[in-house]
């Protein structure tokens, strides 16, 4: 567990406001790709293609947005934990915010790299406003098979962690009815 700082009240303490926003923009947007992705899957081929362009452009948004997070959480130091947490708590709480960071880079890496392999050096439009260049990945079939095995099987650790995470959540709030949700959501009291 953190060590208490005696003049912060980690009973009142929150994340910054920017921290704040970003979580839950990142956090709306990742669902929003997820659900695109899978529910687009037995839609027509044009109906696909259009939340795909969405899914694609949404998704680089998602890795900028992420390298903005990770600026601000290194500039500003979030609240200390709640007093209360248990040592594995606050472990697992920690290595799932790690690899939280970790899938938030590698997910839309991987989709881009999978994306510029399989389009043979293609630009992705974002939104229609602005082209990101390909990455420089081969056009070779295997390994444009792996990356795109890499989103799929990322896709789907994300979504494992995502429960993990909100069940946690949910758990501090009703069970142990902690102030842990209160850090995260600025009008819980
Ligand atoms: C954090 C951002 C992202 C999330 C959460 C996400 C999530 C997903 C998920 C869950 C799937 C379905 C995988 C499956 O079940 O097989 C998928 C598919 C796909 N994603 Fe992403 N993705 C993200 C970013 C990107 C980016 C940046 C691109 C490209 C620029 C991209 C391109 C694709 C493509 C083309 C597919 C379809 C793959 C296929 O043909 O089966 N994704 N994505």
């Amino acid at each position: 567990m953190q060590t208490i700082d005696p003049l912060i009240d980690a009973s009142a303490a929150r994340y910054s406001r920017g921290a704040i926003i970003l979580h839950w923009l990142i956090a709306l947007l990742i669902i929003g790709n997820v659900l695109g992705a899978w529910l687009s899957e037995d839609m027509p081929k044009p109906d696909r293609a259009a939340i795909m362009a969405l899914h694609k452009a949404f998704g680089i948004t998602i890795l900028v947005l992420t390298l903005a997070r990770i600026a601000w959480r290194l500039l500003h130091k979030p609240p200390p934990m709640v007093e209360t947490l248990k040592a594995w708590e606050a472990a697992l709480a920690r290595v799932t915010q790690w690899l939280f960071y970790i899938l938030m880079l590698a997910l839309p890496l991987t989709g881009w790299a999978f994306v510029s392999g399989a389009s043979q050096g293609k630009p992705v439009s974002i939104f229609g406003l602005f082209n990101m260049p390909a990455l420089p990945v081969s056009f070779d079939k295997g390994t444009v098979g792996t990356f795109k095995d890499m989103h799929s099987i990322l896709g789907n650790l994300i979504v494992a962690l995502f429960v993990l995470h909100a069940l946690g959540a949910l758990k501090h709030q009703f069970l142990d009815r902690d102030a842990t949700l209160r850090r995260m959501v600025p009008f819980l009291k």
